[in-house]
């Protein structure tokens, strides 16, 4: 099969590149035009699993430096490990399970969008392997939706990654109410979002707008069209971090007589996370309701120096908040509920720049990824194959 994948290692030699002092950069990954093998799938599987033909994927900036991409084991004498962990395809193949006696939920021809998990090979070649449990059919396009059909896709492969890390940070680790309790019963929530421009930033706020909450936003002024339309402004508020009186999170809280939120999802870390969650003038509990949570997606607590970690514990303890960080996990399930928002208009992925890139160029691809640093404008896309 035809693959983008990093250098291999000859049997008995240790990898080139290791976790976490050896990356490799975007420009070790290699193009096997032909005969690069097959994927293996699992020996023995409680759950059934699938060969996928893949047609398209998303590039995920520093997925080339992860732990699980650099493992020992993902090196062989023709490769190591392929990037691109999310996919929408085709089944090819049903691989029935070892003890399962369930009728597999897809057959072969159905098309379907999933996150695979870190620990296989990614979406970047002719075929992966993905379990039942990270698959969903691809919601189709609606008849109401002017784009074209490979635009349509082409958004849609942008999202399982994003779009589920923002749903477990808003719903499964964040706590709050999923749109199907009545609104009249549930009291309206006010989620604060960090780097809402961003490619986990944009669908968290999509989908925190779809639950009925509302929304603090923060994005820089050159980012703000693509947030702005999703906002109500008589109920949210966008905090551009990049204005010139802006100095930080906790100031323009009071500055703007902003009300205390139920949940932070946090898509920036660093100090940004830190200024905020070490306030004491304004008190963080002014900032964030007691009993609240604040969901990091970029690194756990310890990360920071001893002083500054012992001191964030503190004070959220003393405000009665609660910081956790998690890593996304696959879930067809959960792409079944983000495919319906889809279906509604209520959750869109964003494509980066005018280009989907073809698999042979697919080096290039993850050199823009990588260039673009930390900035808004969607993820980009590798095209590998037409249905
Ligand atoms: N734990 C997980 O499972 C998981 C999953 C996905 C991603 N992540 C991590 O989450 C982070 C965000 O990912 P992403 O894909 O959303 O990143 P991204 O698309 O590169 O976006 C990051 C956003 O950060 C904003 N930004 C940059 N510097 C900022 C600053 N000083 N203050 C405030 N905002 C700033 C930019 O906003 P503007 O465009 O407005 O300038 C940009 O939109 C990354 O660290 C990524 O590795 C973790």
């Amino acid at each position: 099969m035809r693959a983008l994948h990093l250098p291999g290692v000859p049997s008995g030699q240790k990898p080139l590149f290791s976790f976490p002092d050896k990356p490799p950069s975007p420009s070790h990954l290699t193009y096997t035009a032909a005969d690069y093998p097959l994927p293996n799938p699992p020996a023995s599987s409680s759950e059934h699993t699938y060969q996928i033909r893949n047609l398209l994927t998303a590039l995920t900036r520093g997925e080339l430096t992860w732990e699980e991409i650099l493992a020992p084991a993902c090196f062989h004498p023709h490769g190591g490990a392929i990037p691109g962990h999310d996919v929408v395809g085709m089944i090819e193949k049903v691989i029935p399970a070892s003890t399962s006696h369930a009728d597999p939920k897809f057959k072969q021809g159905d098309k379907i969008w999933a996150l695979l998990d870190f620990d296989r090979d990614g979406a970047a070649a002719t075929y992966a392997i993905a379990k039942e449990s990270e698959l969903s059919l691809a919601p189709k396009k609606p008849e109401s939706e002017e784009i074209s059909d490979e635009e349509w896709y082409e958004r849609l492969a942008t999202l399982p990654l994003s779009g589920l890390t923002a749903y477990q940070a808003l719903f499964t680790h964040g706590n709050l109410p999923l749109p199907t309790t009545s609104p009249s019963t549930t009291p309206q929530k006010r989620v604060l979002i960090l780097g809402a421009a961003g490619s986990v930033g944009l669908p968290t706020v999509q989908l925190a707008k779809a639950a009925g909450f509302s929304v603090v936003a923060t994005a820089s002024a050159s980012s703000s069209h693509a947030i702005q339309p999703l906002l109500n402004p008589s109920t949210d508020t966008l905090i551009d971090y990049t204005a010139a009186d802006y100095t930080s999170l906790p100031s323009s809280f009071h500055a703007l007589a902003l009300t205390s939120v139920d949940l932070v999802v946090d898509c920036i870390g660093g100090e940004t996370l830190s200024s905020l969650l070490l306030t004491t003038t304004p008190p963080l509990s002014s900032i964030i309701n007691p009993g609240s949570k604040v969901i990091t997606i970029v690194a756990p607590i310890k990360v920071y120096r001893p002083t500054i970690s012992a001191q964030i514990t503190s004070n959220c303890a003393n405000a009665g908040v609660d910081v956790k960080f998690f890593i996304v996990k696959p879930s067809g399930d959960e792409l079944d509920v983000l495919g319906r928002w889809v279906r509604e208009g209520k959750l869109k992925g964003h494509v980066h720049g005018a280009r989907v890139f073809d698999l042979e160029h697919g080096r290039e691809a993850m050199e823009v990824t990588e260039a673009r640093g930390r900035k808004g404008g969607g993820k980009v896309v590798v095209r590998i194959a037409r249905e």
